[in-house]
């Protein structure tokens, strides 16, 4: 999720990249296909039915057993579905064409697609390349050799969201890059492994910033998680960077984890388009995202892929 922070507008200029001099593909918006279509009997958000921006909650969706249940449903629905996607990812496939794999398997699954018309959001997926932060709007660009690539999908199922992201790299992409994407991952998850009931939310920041300044990069103080449950976005709000939130995980809360990793200091700023965030210096950033469950003993970690492991 993206907000613009207090920390955005006082930030000191880095200097600007030429983008001639980028050892990866400066990425621009291109053309964005019609709305794909849904069939009736999916059932959809209620954002979708009323055309209504969701209020945001204030509230935190504590779960019942029988809620956590649909969770760990919808999240092992989401990551299936974005593997599918993951397997067509290649040099020349446009990311229009990974919305249409994404959304012709989710509705195969009879889910919906969580961020279509989502605040007017037009497509079932987000693809962020390169330069591009988040919110990418999957388009007529094909995907280049050296490209890293994130995409972030969201599946609603039975009246529960499951949200996760993975960064890819297209072909060969430069050490700097493999890199970018390798601390990404792991800020996420040791950020998780330090997650459990009673736990500081803000150890998760804490962990993060640690991982991400070893290696010389950057956290984006402006990507925040989110608790996910009945709604796609509700508390609790989980900062990435180094923070002292004082509230504890509880038993019941589910929650995404989604720290963008930057290759320097960065401002994002969004496009005409009003959706993607891009880096105002060039800069390149990876993202992944996975959507977590605090138990009365443990944290389970529902979008986790069948060999991820976590202890
Ligand atoms: N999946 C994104 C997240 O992690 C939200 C995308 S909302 C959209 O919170 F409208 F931009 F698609
Ligand atoms: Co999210
Ligand atoms: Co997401």
């Amino acid at each position: 999720m993206y907000v613009k922070t207090f920390f955005n507008l006082f930030r000191s200029k880095s200097l600007k990249t030429s983008i001639d001099q980028l050892p990866y593909n400066y990425v621009t918006p291109a053309k964005v296909s019609p709305i794909r279509l849904v069939p009736k009997h999916i059932m959809r958000p209620d954002y979708v039915k009323s055309g209504l921006i969701p209020p945001a909650s204030r509230d935190v969706d504590f779960l019942e057993e029988k809620d956590m249940n649909s969770m760990r449903h919808v999240c092992r629905l989401a990551r299936q579905i974005l593997n599918v996607a993951a397997s067509e990812l290649k040099v020349g496939v446009t990311t229009d064409y990974i919305d249409e794999v994404i959304h012709e398997t989710c509705i195969s699954f009879n889910a919906y697609p969580s961020t279509l018309l989502y605040q007017e959001y037009p497509k079932s997926v987000c693809t962020s390349v390169n330069n591009v932060m988040c919110h990418g709007i999957p388009d007529s660009r094909q995907l280049q050799d050296g490209d890293i690539i994130n995409v972030d999908f969201t599946a609603f199922y039975n009246g529960f969201h499951g949200d996760l992201s993975e960064t890819y790299c297209i072909g060969n992409v430069d050490e700097t890059g493999r890199k970018l994407v390798d601390v990404a991952r792991k800020c996420r998850d040791e950020a998780i492994t330090k997650c459990g009931p009673h736990q500081l939310l803000s150890e998760i920041g804490n962990t993060i910033h640690k991982v991400a300044s070893k290696s010389g990069f950057v956290v984006s103080p402006s990507f925040l998680g989110h608790g996910i449950g009945r709604a796609f976005h509700c508390q609790p709000s989980i900062y990435h960077n180094a923070n002292e939130d004082v509230e504890v995980m509880k038993p019941g809360m589910s929650f995404t984890i989604e720290p963008v990793i930057v290759e320097g200091e960065d401002n994002p700023y969004i496009d005409d388009d009003q959706w993607t965030v891009m880096s105002k210096h060039n800069y390149r950033s990876a993202q992944f995202e996975h959507t977590v469950l605090i138990t009365d003993s443990s944290v389970e970690v529902l979008t986790r892929d069948v060999d991820e492991e976590f202890n």
